[in-house]
């Protein structure tokens, strides 16, 4: 521990985060919150691909609190996911089955969940596209115009592939994960460090046709949600395949993202946004980044451990205070104030969104048990 301050404050927080959840168990009366909307004080609900990060927090709040009601919430919301989500053509099969079935398998040890989770990362694997080494983000694979389509978010999913292979031992789960990073790192990333969200593929050739625009400002700018998925993503990677080039990476858009901070450390919507100081801020980019740099703290050696920890630490801070203080003046809503979902779609803005939730609750227990949790 390097900021002593900084720890009670940590198991303060994750205490007031179990009050608000069940309460907010409460009131979600068995649907799946997606965000919500400060300015117009109000939950939307069932969000498709946000839907397990819910009993994901109730996951990870139970192995803070060892609270039954928790773990039973946790369990519930997660076999509600494996029942209604199994059957999505999407690429978020890994984040819907990632933060809801192989959380509570690897939490409660059921079969149940392990084996529903790797019948998704099936379904994962079968939308890689060969000829291009690419997993398209959503829709049919087989027909459509959406076929060679991808977006850098998917490097979250790859985590249910390898899983699955660690489960299984078939190799076609790890290959398929490994291809797809590769493919990520060679056209997502930039030479500077900062990324692409959306890179284009002939679906036939498999060749790329070149980047286009989702979520952030214009196809040449980094939204920071985006550069966020990208570090953790790539940390992970390193951790899960010893991969020298994961590591660069993770380094590489770890050090842009920080550089492109702004002194409160809630990242713009758009790292690169023209408008810059008068734009939305997403706290999720924030809370996901911190998250990927404790993974990559974690597996670090010696003063590389030490440099990537203290930099979560500033991070984690600013989330802490923020979060805390959005928990002590309000009643009702989310956890981690100051979300941007979409921007261009005036969706979710300036609202606490289930991912940005859930990524600050991991990372605070990563926190609480750096050198115990894996
Ligand atoms: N994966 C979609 C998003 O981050 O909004
Ligand atoms: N925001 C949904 C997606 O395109 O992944």
């Amino acid at each position: 521990m390097i900021n002593p301050e900084l720890k009670p404050k940590v198991t303060e927080l994750l205490d007031k985060m179990v009050l608000r959840s069940k309460h907010n168990i409460g009131i979600w009366d068995g649907s799946f919150p997606d965000y919500y909307d400060r300015r117009q004080k109000k939950w939307y609900m069932n969000g498709y691909w946000t839907e397990a990060f819910w009993p994901g927090i109730m996951w990870w709040l139970y192995l803070y609190s060892r609270d039954p009601f928790l773990r039973d919430t946790a369990e519930y919301m997660s076999k509600r996911i494996a029942a209604e989500k199994i059957d999505l053509k999407d690429h978020d099969l890994g984040f819907l089955f990632n933060c809801s079935c192989v959380l509570g398998y690897t939490l409660t040890g059921s079969s149940e969940f392990k084996e529903v989770a790797i019948k998704a990362a099936d379904r994962l694997s079968r939308r890689f596209n060969p000829r291009g080494n690419f997993i398209p983000a959503h829709g049919d694979v087989e027909h459509g115009d959406r076929r060679g389509y991808t977006i850098i978010d998917t490097i979250m999913n790859l985590r249910l592939l390898f899983w699955a292979h660690r489960m299984t031992g078939e190799q076609c789960f790890y290959d398929v994960g490994l291809k797809t990073a590769e493919t990520i790192l060679h056209a997502n990333v930039r030479n500077d460090g900062s990324t692409y969200q959306v890179i284009w593929f002939d679906p036939d050739s498999g060749k790329i046709e070149g980047p286009g625009v989702h979520q952030g400002y214009n196809a040449d700018s980094c939204w920071s949600r985006g550069q966020a998925w990208g570090i953790y993503g790539f940390s992970w990677l390193y951790r899960q395949t010893g991969d020298e080039r994961f590591k660069e990476a993770a380094v590489r858009l770890a050090n842009f993202f920080l550089r492109h901070l702004p002194e409160d450390k809630i990242a713009y919507y758009d790292l690169l946004d023209p408008r810059i100081p008068n734009v939305e801020r997403d706290s999720s980019a924030s809370s996901i980044a911190v998250a990927g740099l404790l993974i990559l703290a974690s597996s670090g050696k010696g003063l590389e451990r030490y440099k990537w920890f203290v930099q979560a630490e500033e991070l984690l801070t600013a989330l802490v205070k923020n979060s805390s203080d959005h928990l002590d003046s309000t009643v009702e809503g989310g956890l981690l104030p100051h979300g941007c979902y979409f921007l261009s779609k005036d969706r979710g803005v300036d609202s606490e969104l289930g991912f940005g939730d859930y990524y600050l609750v991991e990372a605070l227990l990563r926190y609480y048990m750096f050198g115990i949790l894996d």
